[in-house]
């Protein structure tokens, strides 16, 4: 029998990975906005925009989960748009971080739609974590 406790339990996990995630992208950010004369912002940069990444694919896999076990209607709010979207630019982002290094003569342009897509990201990622703390506060 599925208990409240259970569904409490994937919304902490929804939130604990989408906070982390967040939280980590815009330190990954960080590091490429201030910390570029550092030795060590490429792999600080890349390392936690990866992880942030899987924290979000992980989150989004917790909050359809909960959906699905409260029986509850999947994408009917704002939040779980915002959220949708998030996750793919998320993803789109990270994908073009590996293929600038992959395609060479288009690094230049891929580089830009990078960095655009890294800052779109972060805003749509903070839009996602406050509409989805209004839910709960
Ligand atoms: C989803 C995860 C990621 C996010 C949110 C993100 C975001 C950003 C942002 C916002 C910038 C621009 C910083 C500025 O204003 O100067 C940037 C730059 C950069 N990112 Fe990422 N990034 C991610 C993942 C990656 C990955 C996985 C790689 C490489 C494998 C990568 C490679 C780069 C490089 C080389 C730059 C510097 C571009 C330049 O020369 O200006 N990023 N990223
Ligand atoms: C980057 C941040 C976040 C993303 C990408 C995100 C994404 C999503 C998605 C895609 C759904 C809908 C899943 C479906 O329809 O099957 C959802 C639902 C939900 N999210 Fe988030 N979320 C984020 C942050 C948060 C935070 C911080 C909270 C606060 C605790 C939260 C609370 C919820 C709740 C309560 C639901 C279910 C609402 C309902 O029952 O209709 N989310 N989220």
């Amino acid at each position: 029998m599925i208990t409240v406790n259970t569904l409490d339990a994937f919304l902490l996990l929804h939130a604990g990975f989408m906070i982390i995630g967040f939280l980590s992208m815009v330190m990954g950010a960080s590091a490429a906005m201030f910390m570029r004369r550092k030795a060590w912002w490429f792999r600080f940069h890349k390392g936690a925009g990866f992880f942030g990444t899987y924290c979000i694919l992980a989150g989004v896999v917790a909050s359809v989960s909960m959906i699905a076990l409260s029986a509850g209607e999947h994408f009917r709010i704002t939040h779980h748009y915002v959220g949708l979207i998030t996750a793919a630019v998320g993803v789109c982002t990270l994908l073009l971080g590996i293929v600038q290094f992959k395609v060479k003569d288009q690094a230049a342009r891929i580089r830009s739609i990078h960095r655009w897509s890294g800052r779109f990201t972060l805003l749509m990622a903070f839009v996602a974590v406050g509409s989805g703390l209004l839910i709960i506060l």
